[in-house]
């Protein structure tokens, strides 16, 4: 059983998993007003991905036979004043899930919750990579600038991002 406090704790990651999926699905948004549909394309695998974070924790916590309560999400950013101003949102907010992600693991430790230590190590590892793709792309556009074709030639790049399972699968 999930102590009451792990509970809560495990919800209200559900529900950061679910508001960075509509944060990345707004900045998706944005790039295609832009007419940069690479850049939307990335934000939309990215959007994804959150929505199967936060379906981890779903199952994690009916599978403790601990009760999912979902709550309101509050509205996203929508605006930009650049590409590389919206990836510097999009890296500050995974170092938010990244500390987030790791007061989960200090409680689980704290409470000698193995099982919720074991299944949040994926979680530990994912972040890892989480900040270092978004960071990838920010150190690309710092390093194009003003150019307009090295921005287009980035959108071409990440026009090629899949969803992880169709990327495995090839
Ligand atoms: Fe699910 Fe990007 O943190």
């Amino acid at each position: 059983m999930l102590s009451d406090r792990m509970k809560t704790a495990l919800n209200d990651q559900i529900n950061m998993e679910f508001g960075a999926s509509f944060q990345y699905l707004a900045m998706a948004a944005y790039f295609e007003a832009e007419n940069l549909l690479g850049f939307a394309n990335w934000m939309h695998v990215q959007a994804e991905e959150e929505n199967g974070h936060a379906m981890k924790f779903y199952h994690y916590i009916n599978s403790r036979r601990g009760r999912v309560t979902l709550k309101a999400l509050s509205a996203p950013k929508t605006e930009w004043s650049s590409p590389l101003e919206a990836f510097q949102d999009a890296l500050k907010h995974e170092q938010k899930v990244t500390a987030s992600i790791n007061n989960l693991v200090n409680l689980a430790i704290q409470e000698s919750d193995h099982a919720t230590n074991s299944f949040l190590q994926w979680f530990v590892d994912e972040q890892v990579e989480e900040e270092a793709s978004v960071d990838a792309v920010i150190q690309d556009l710092k390093r194009i600038g003003d150019s307009s074709q090295g921005l287009f030639m980035l959108d071409r790049e990440l026009a090629g991002r899949q969803p992880e399972a169709e990327a495995e699968a090839e």
